[in-house]
């Protein structure tokens, strides 16, 4: 039996539907000894700002027995140098590659953007980070509230005609009313979530064991609130969802396909093996043999809700 592993995003159509997660597979070039990167869905670059940044001081991450706790800061090499070295290699890469954006204010996205843009660039789309929780003293202003996601998002699609993505924050009361805003000022898709707020303290020195106190919780303990966010985006808009959280087996990418992802992104698995994801897309094949679904689209919010 042929299975149809493809899904699309508004007007791009992806070979799978797996793809790595931005700050947990560099510029996508990093594994190339270890993983066929062409096998991905898509690659979603770590974020890019205007300028360069260092991050934050260490230790910037800690594992917990619930999750890892990072605060990077955002770490980059910035919009120009990204497109001298990163963009001419991404023509050769065979995957499509999503360039993951961040800023404090609708000025520094679009400046990362229109640069893009008019570099020419084999890049496929953009997802817009509104939600670092480790930069400005936390104050996430985009993801957080309706009216700014909105003009974001509309500023930003006034200058691409490129896949859109907004990325939100799980830290919210109700994110499906942050997701409308986002559809609202033109967003092609909405991935969810990054990380939730974490913190953890070593009792022996009562410090924080990481540099900025709090910082993004990751990993499976998360997964129960990304497919339960992803539920309730797709209920509350029209647009795909890319399912993210906590993915370390084909089985949690169905769950999030049911929930009603379109796609989905691994992430913080890809520390403990960056082959992880290309190994999900071959079992997701098998699973979709085993099971006689011919077509993975087939899946896509099939959950059997409770009324
Ligand atoms: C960072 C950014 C994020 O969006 C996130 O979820 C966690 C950490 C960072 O760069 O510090």
């Amino acid at each position: 039996m042929t299975v149809d592993l493809s899904v699309s995003l508004g007007d791009v159509s992806f070979k799978n539907p797996v793809f790595v997660a931005s700050g947990t597979f560099g510029y996508g070039t990093e594994s190339n000894d270890l993983v066929d990167v062409s096998q991905l869905g898509a690659i979603v670059t770590k974020s890019i700002t205007k300028h360069p940044r260092e991050g934050n001081p260490p230790p910037r991450i800690v594992e917990t027995p619930s999750g890892m706790i990072n605060s990077i800061g955002l770490a980059n090499i910035g919009v120009d140098k990204y497109i001298e070295k990163m963009i001419p290699v991404y023509e050769k890469i065979g995957t499509h590659v999503i360039t993951n954006i961040a800023g404090f204010s609708i000025d520094d996205y679009l400046h990362v953007l229109e640069k893009l843009e008019s570099s020419g660039g084999n890049v496929c789309g953009y997802e817009i980070n509104v939600s670092c929780p480790n930069v400005d003293t936390g104050r996430m202003e985009f993801s957080v509230d309706p009216k700014s996601t909105r003009e974001l998002t509309k500023a930003l699609r006034s200058a691409t005609k490129k896949l859109l993505i907004l990325k939100l924050s799980p830290n919210v009361t109700d994110i499906g009313e942050i997701a409308a805003a986002a559809v609202e000022g033109g967003a092609d898709a909405l991935s969810a979530i990054n990380t939730l707020f974490g913190m953890s303290i070593d009792p022996a020195t009562r410090r924080p064991n990481i540099n900025t106190n709090i910082g993004g919780l990751s990993g499976p303990s998360i997964r129960p609130v990304g497919i339960a966010s992803v539920y309730k985006i797709s209920k509350a808009v029209d647009v795909p969802v890319i399912g993210i959280g906590g993915i370390t087996s084909v089985k949690d990418v169905i769950e999030y396909l049911l929930a009603g992802a379109s796609a989905v992104q691994v992430g913080t698995a890809n520390f403990r093996d960056a082959a992880i994801a290309t190994r999900i897309i071959n079992d997701l094949g098998t699973y979709c043999e085993e099971n006689d679904i011919a077509t993975i689209c087939d899946l896509i919010g099939k959950v059997e809700s409770y009324d």
